[in-house]
């Protein structure tokens, strides 16, 4: 019996219906059992006092095959009663029981995240999620790092091909934040103050707020502005303000690395395609902060202003490889 009471007070908050079942089944078990059942007259020999059980007198023969079988068979109507009111109701009605509690036990973890985001991450992404800016880490760079909008997060992700699972992805960055940006790490096993537990809290939060649509941008926001500035107020954050790289490579031979040669116009063509492409698309390393799509923030002509401007100060004979990843330090820039 005590599992059943356990049963019964499980569906607390979460509906009463399978202590309505249990009590409905319970009284339909009572009243097979007092009415046909066994419970219905006190029949059989009296227990006599020191006889042994084997010889002691029982029914006769007679009453064994008529009330005796009788009896027996109407336990047998009384459980069956039971079993069958009151297993399949329950079977039918638990599963949307479960349904609830999980909806519950979602709806607080909402809750949470929505109080740990307040408090932890509203100050950069905003307190409605609608994005907002923190400074650079690196202090000689004047370009405030923009904290993207998160309400709109899995819409913008939806299509990107590196992220198969926006949920995840979401997971991973507030776990490991991006090393080099602003965007610091929280969970416990890197450094952070979240456990698994708030940090599931807050994903569920956000996920639990998407608004489904993607920013309006205005895609001519930086026309007619010089490629210099356009770099300064878009690509310096992450390239450095003369490319010489940071969480972004540097791209201080760029040209040089994707073939471009002196005098082959076609050569400097295919370098610029190169960038062309990374600039509309953005580039997104798994683990690494994300190079972000810039197609619907920058006009074409805007694009290749910026392009220009990286051509400008192409060196050759530099470093040959990009170093992604540079060492967010200015001390350790300087070495590079
Ligand atoms: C100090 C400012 C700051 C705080 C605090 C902060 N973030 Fe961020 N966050 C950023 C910045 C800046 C970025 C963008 C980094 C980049 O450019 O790759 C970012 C990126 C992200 C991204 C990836 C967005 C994308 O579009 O790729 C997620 C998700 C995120 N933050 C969630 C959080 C959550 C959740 C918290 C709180 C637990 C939080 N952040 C706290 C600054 C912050
Ligand atoms: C949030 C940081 C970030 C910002 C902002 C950013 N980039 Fe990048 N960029 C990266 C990263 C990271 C990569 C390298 C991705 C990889 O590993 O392939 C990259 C790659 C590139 C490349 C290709 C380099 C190569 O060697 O393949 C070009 C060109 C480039 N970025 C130009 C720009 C321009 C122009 C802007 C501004 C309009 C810009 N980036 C803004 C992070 C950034």
């Amino acid at each position: 019996m005590p599992g059943l009471f356990i049963l019964a007070e499980g569906g607390g908050s979460g509906g009463n219906a399978p202590m309505v079942i249990l009590v409905g089944a319970l009284a339909a078990f009572a009243i097979a059992y007092f009415v046909v059942g066994p419970g219905r007259r006190r029949r059989g020999p009296r227990r006599i006092g020191d006889i042994p059980l084997s010889m002691r007198p029982y029914h006769s023969d007679e009453e064994l095959e008529t009330t005796g079988m009788e009896r027996a068979m109407a336990w047998g109507v009384a459980l069956a009663v039971f079993s069958s009111l009151f297993l399949p109701l329950y079977w039918l009605i638990e599963p949307g029981r479960i349904n609830q509690r999980v909806d519950e036990f979602y709806q607080q973890d909402v809750q949470a995240g929505r109080a740990l985001f307040s408090e932890a991450c509203a100050s950069c992404h905003g307190e409605n999620l609608g994005g907002g800016s923190a400074p650079h880490p690196n202090q000689e760079i004047d370009a405030p790092w923009p904290a993207p909008s998160l309400d709109n997060i899995v819409a913008r992700y939806q299509d990107v091909e590196v992220v198969d699972d926006v949920a995840e992805f979401i997971y991973d960055t507030i776990e490991k934040g991006r090393a080099g940006t602003p965007m610091p790490a929280f969970g416990v096993g890197e450094g952070g103050q979240y456990s698994d537990a708030q940090l599931n809290a807050i994903r569920a939060y956000i996920l639990a707020v998407q608004t489904g649509e993607l920013d309006q941008v205005d895609g001519q926001a930086f026309e007619g502005a010089s490629g210099e500035d356009i770099f300064g107020a878009n690509c310096a954050r992450c390239h450095g303000q003369g490319g010489e790289g940071y969480v972004g490579p540097q791209l201080l031979n760029f040209f040089e690395r994707y073939g471009a040669v002196d005098g082959d116009a076609d050569s400097f063509e295919q370098a610029r395609a190169v960038a062309r492409d990374t600039i509309v698309n953005g580039r997104l390393v798994p683990g690494k902060a994300p190079m972000p799509p810039f197609g619907r923030v920058l006009s074409d002509d805007a694009i290749e202003a910026v392009i220009d401007h990286i051509e400008s100060y192409q060196e050759t004979g530099g470093p040959r490889y990009g170093q992604i990843g540079g060492d967010p330090s200015p001390a350790a820039e300087d070495d590079n």
